[in-house]
C-alpha cells in the first residue's frame, strides 16, 4: 500500500478540457494495457500497434518496461514492492497520456492481479477506457525464445540455491481472470496479433470515428 504523504494540497482545473483535446487529436485517449511474461512478445506487439495508429494518422505511444526502467523507474527493482510500485507510477503515468488524448500502450509484465486491477479502477473513476490484452503464450515457449539470456540466467541462479526471483521461474505471475483481450502469441506473426488489438479497438469506437 502506497503511504501519502503529500498534504496541504489542492486540485486545480485548467482551462481546456479532455473533449477538447480529443476534437484536436479527432481520437479518444485511452490506454491499452499488455500484460504476460518475460518473453511473450508484448513489447513486440506494442510497438507494431503503436506503429500501425500513428500510419492511421493517430497519436500513439508506448510505455515499455525496460524503457521505463532506464529512466522514471530506474530506482526500482523486482521485489514484490518494487514491481508494484513500478505498476502504480506506470498506471499513473498512462493515466495521465490518455487524459491527454494519446492511445497509450503499455508493456509490463505486471504480474499481480491488484496492482493491474488498481490501474484499472483508476482509469474508471477518470473515464477513461482501460483495455487489458493478457499476451499468453506458455512459459516453455517463452523459455525457448530467451531473448535476453535472462531465462538461463534464472535457472543457473536457482540450481545453485540462489535464485534470482524471475517472473514464471521463481517469482509469480497471475493471469488476468477477464481481460478485454486474450493474445495467444504462438505460432502467429507481429501483425496478425496487432490487427487483433487493432480490430477490437475499432469495433469498440476508440479510434474515435466521427469525432
Ligand atoms: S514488472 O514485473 O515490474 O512489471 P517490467 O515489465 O517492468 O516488470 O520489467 C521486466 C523486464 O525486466 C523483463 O522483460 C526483463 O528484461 C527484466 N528483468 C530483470 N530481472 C527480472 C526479474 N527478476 N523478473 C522479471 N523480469 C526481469
Amino acid at each position: 500500500m502506497t503511504e501519502i504523504k503529500a498534504t496541504n494540497i489542492t486540485w486545480h482545473e485548467g482551462h481546456v478540457t479532455r473533449e477538447d483535446r480529443e476534437k484536436l487529436l479527432k481520437q479518444r485517449g485511452a490506454t491499452v494495457w499488455f500484460t504476460g511474461l518475460s518473453g511473450c512478445g508484448k513489447s513486440t506487439i506494442a510497438f507494431t500497434v503503436e506503429h500501425a495508429l500513428i500510419q492511421r494518422g493517430h497519436l500513439a505511444y508506448t510505455l515499455d518496461g525496460d524503457n521505463i526502467r532506464h529512466g522514471l523507474n530506474k530506482n526500482l527493482g523486482f521485489s514484490a514492492a518494487d514491481r508494484e510500485e513500478n505498476i502504480r507510477r506506470i498506471g499513473e503515468v498512462a493515466k495521465l497520456f490518455a487524459d491527454a488524448g494519446a492511445i497509450t500502450l503499455t508493456s509490463f509484465i505486471s504480474p499481480y492481479r491488484k496492482d493491474r486491477d488498481q490501474v484499472r479502477k483508476i482509469h474508471q473513476e477518470a473515464g477513461l477506457p482501460f483495455v487489458e490484452v493478457f499476451v499468453d503464450v506458455p512459459i516453455e515457449v517463452c523459455e525457448s525464445r530467451d531473448p535476453k539470456g535472462l531465462y538461463k540466467k534464472a535457472r543457473a541462479a536457482l540450481a545453485e540455491g540462489k535464485g534470482m526471483g524471475f517472473t514464471g521461474v521463481d517469482d509469480p505471475y497471475e493471469p488476468p481472470t477477464n481481460p478485454e483481450i486474450v493474445l495467444r502469441n504462438v505460432d502467429i506473426t507481429r501483425e496478425e496479433a496487432a490487427a487483433q488489438v487493432l480490430n477490437y479497438l475499432e469495433s469498440k469506437g476508440l479510434l474515435g470515428n466521427g469525432l
